[in-house]
């Protein structure tokens, strides 16, 4: 079965490239290598001996995306291609919009004139906004994103809950909360473009020494150390999700539409402080740092109620904080020398 992979180079799309093919799929990935790189579609191949079928160009161009259709048997789609900076969509709007959407238009007139089903699509906790109460689950209410990207990742899901009703197609929303952490090969991981927004990268590049310091933004927040909590989620675990939602839309045979929505994560909210304290046990490295002003947009807490993917997807988070830490300090390693 062939499973079209939008942004499979990038980052979760990769990690779950391989466990798409651990569990046999057929893989064809269009990356336009916006944000990631040739390599790691060579570096796939070494971890799983078998290299995808791979296509460079920006989904936004329908004509080519309508030639993949017609070269492949596609049965279903995992929609990871997307613009994600979240400062970067405030001072660039338009070319978000058109990104995140039209891309993912593109995709769905293609299922729906070929009669295609089985579509997932790569969502955020950002949805929610700062819920509440903790955990998160998914009947929380959803709150407008403050962030343009936020923005097109509830437009996302909001266009493919119509196209499901409409076309009796079957959708997965997963929404993710914190994706950390590399391959235990250190193969693959996410790669350091630019000076990182999120903070395990930062984390990493500053105990490399590429940085000088991590600023902690905010140490009075109303949470036991004063710093934000949130839920890290080790990327491979997450990438297992996609391969089970997925299964779970193939194997349902109704001629209903089926709307599946889950969050991600690990059911457990860690401090920044506690981030950092965990790196350094982890990889016996020093992570120096300094308490800075709050991040604009930043919220206090957000962690998950991971029940119904735990009993629907018989799914849950395997590896703890520390591990996935461990992997990003071997990926950092791997990086270095790559370019010695
Ligand atoms: C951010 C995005 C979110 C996106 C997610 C992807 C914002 C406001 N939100 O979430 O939309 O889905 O990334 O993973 O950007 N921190 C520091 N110093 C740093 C970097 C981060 O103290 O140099 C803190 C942040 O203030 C936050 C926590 O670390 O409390 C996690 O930050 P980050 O990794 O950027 O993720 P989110 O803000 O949760």
């Amino acid at each position: 079965m062939a499973i079209l992979v939008t942004g499979g180079l990038g980052y979760i799309g990769s990690h779950t490239v391989v466990e798409l093919i651990n569990n046999g799929f057929e893989v064809i990935i269009v990356d336009d290598l916006s944000n990631s790189e040739k390599f790691i579609l060579y570096n796939i191949e070494e971890i799983t001996g078998k290299r995808p079928i791979f296509y460079p160009f920006d989904l936004r161009r329908k004509e080519l995306l309508t030639q993949v259709f017609d070269a492949h048997q596609i049965e279903g789609c995992i929609n990871f291609a997307a613009s994600k900076a979240v400062g970067e969509s405030q001072l660039k709007p338009v070319d978000y919009y058109e990104n995140n959407l039209f891309s993912l238009i593109n995709i769905l007139q293609e299922f729906k004139e070929r009669g295609i089903s089985n579509f997932i699509f790569s969502s955020s906790c950002t949805v929610y906004g700062q819920a509440e109460t903790m955990p998160i689950d998914e009947n929380t209410p959803l709150k407008m994103p403050e962030s343009v990207y936020g923005k097109t990742k509830q437009m996302g899901e909001e266009i493919l809950i119509d196209f499901a009703k409409a076309y009796h197609r079957k959708i997965s929303l997963l929404r993710y909360f914190n994706p950390i952490g590399a391959h235990s090969s250190a193969l693959i991981g996410e790669l350091p473009i630019g000076v990182p927004n999120n903070l395990v990268p930062y984390v990493m590049q500053t105990a490399a020494g590429i940085r000088e310091k991590l600023s902690i933004w905010g140490d009075d927040y109303p949470t036991e150390d004063g710093t934000a909590v949130r839920d890290y989620i080790y990327v491979v675990d997450l990438a297992k999700a996609h391969v089970k939602a997925l299964q779970k839309l193939i194997n349902d045979n109704s001629d209903e539409a089926l709307i599946d929505i889950f969050n991600l994560g690990t059911g457990n909210g860690s401090s920044v402080l506690e981030v950092v304290k965990a790196f350094e046990i982890a990889n016996k490295v020093e992570v120096p740092y300094q308490i800075c002003e709050r991040r604009e947009g930043d919220i206090t807490v957000a962690y998950a109620n991971v029940d119904k993917a735990e009993k629907e997807l018989n799914w849950k988070s395997e590896t703890s904080l520390e591990e996935a830490l461990r992997t990003v300090w071997q990926w950092q390693k791997y990086l270095e020398s790559k370019n010695s």
